[in-house]
């Protein structure tokens, strides 16, 4: 499979990731307590750094949603600052955030979706197959991890002979969303960021000599009108992130989520139709991605907690969506929960994840799959190793077995 050394080489990354100091006392399989603590306590909790955090969802909702808060500061150019590890829109302000996520928003419509579908049952038939075969496998670097490469390397256009350094330097910048933890770290982070714009420069010579259809043509055929020069590495950085970090711990949490309420793994073996459920129960009850934060463009009051302008806050987003306002019996795992769908792990507004329907059908065709061929599938009697991050959450290995 052309995505196996890209995956064994993140799984290799994965192994060895520094622990942030941010993480310290964070409980990373299990937060939900400490949300807990925070919801009792009130709208919003300051955290050691004195940023108010909330965990409620109407609040973390009505943030993401506003005008008037963004992901840096309004005074700020809302573009590129040159800085290492820049992901791109994800990090801008309007105009230049509506600029970038327009151009490459067509890459996600619905006839692209449908065109991916083939190569997503494909890639997960063929690891079905070779986990049948072994018996016993890592859920992460045997399944979860080479899906997403091989998905985000054909949208790219990204060559089998790249993949493996695209892989690697991808989770090595992956582990800045929880911030730079030591000089050691930021060397690292350094080194793979300038390793990972060779690879995007050699692509855009190869693509500006040999167009095809996938989003680095798009792009390098764009360059000079809706973007420029410098904009084009740190999109293509948070495409790989964004596309490939996220829906690796989505497939790890759904299956340990549905390995520990076996009820749950009966119905869907029952019924694989209740994949596209199962998707959003398992977004709402394990996100992947457990926290953003905004900035304020104004003082304000948000349930009667002064907020200041340039003030930054913390939504948790994993604890909104256990939020007891919103969810019935939050902390209970139900595939067929009607409004699961109201979760806010794709986050909300203008920053509404781009590749969330991307992410809905990868992880529909896996939990379908895994369900009709591998009914026994349990876990192997080993413990679960946790990602070591307070933004990325899921689990770094996961043992099981076939039968
Ligand atoms: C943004 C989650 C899969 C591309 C986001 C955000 C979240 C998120 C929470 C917004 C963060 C914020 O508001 O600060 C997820 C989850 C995924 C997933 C949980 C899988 C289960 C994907 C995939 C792609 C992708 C497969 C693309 C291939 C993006 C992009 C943005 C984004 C481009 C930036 C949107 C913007 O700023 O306008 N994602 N994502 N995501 N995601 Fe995803």
């Amino acid at each position: 499979l052309y995505a196996d050394k890209g995956a064994r080489a993140y799984h290799a990354f994965v192994r060895r990731e520094p622990l942030s100091q941010l993480a310290y006392g964070h409980r990373l399989r299990d937060p939900y307590p400490n949300y807990e603590v925070v919801r009792a306590r009130g709208p919003f909790v300051r955290n050691r750094f004195g940023h108010p955090t909330s965990v409620d969802h109407a609040i973390c909702n009505e943030i993401l949603r506003s005008r008037r808060f963004g992901p840096r500061a309004e005074h700020e150019a809302s573009g590129p600052g040159g800085e290492e590890g820049d992901l791109s829109f994800l990090t801008y302000n309007p105009p230049d955030h509506t600029r970038l996520r327009r151009l490459v928003a067509p890459a996600f419509g619905p006839r692209q979706m449908r065109g991916y579908r083939g190569l997503i049952e494909q890639t997960v038939d063929d690891l079905l197959d070779d986990v049948e075969e072994r018996g016993s496998f890592d859920l992460v670097s045997g399944f979860a991890s080479p899906l997403p490469i091989a998905v985000i390397s054909r949208m790219m256009g990204i060559p089998d002979s790249e993949t493996e350094g695209f892989a690697t330097y991808g989770a090595a910048i992956g582990t800045a969303l929880s911030g730079v933890t030591s000089l050691r770290h930021a060397a690292r982070l350094m080194q793979a960021s300038r390793a990972l714009t060779d690879v995007f420069t050699r692509l855009f010579e190869l693509r500006r000599r040999e167009p095809h259809d996938d989003v680095i043509s798009h792009l390098v055929a764009a360059q000079g009108e809706s973007i420029t020069p410098e904009e084009m590495v740190p999109l293509c950085t948070l495409l790989l992130l964004a596309g490939f970090e996220t829906t690796v711990n989505a497939i790890g949490n759904g299956v340990l989520a549905l390995m520990e309420h076996r009820d749950q793994w009966e119905r869907l073996v029952a019924d694989p139709g209740l994949a596209g459920g199962a998707v959003e129960e398992v977004l709402r009850f394990d996100a992947p991605v457990q926290g953003t934060s905004r900035v304020s463009f104004d003082d304000t009051v948000i349930r009667g907690t002064p907020i200041g302008r340039d003030e930054l806050v913390q939504l948790r987003i994993g604890g909104a969506n256990r939020d007891p306002t919103v969810f019935d019996q939050p902390d209970r795992f139900d595939i067929t929960r009607p409004n699961a769908a109201e979760h806010l792990a794709f986050s909300g507004g203008i920053h509404y994840c781009l590749g969330a329907p991307l992410a809905r059908l990868e992880l529909a065709v896996v939990f379908g799959a895994l369900a009709r061929r591998l009914p026994q599938l349990r876990r192997a009697d080993r413990p679960v190793r946790y990602r070591r991050s307070l933004v990325i959450h899921g689990p770094a290995a996961l043992p099981m077995r076939v039968r």
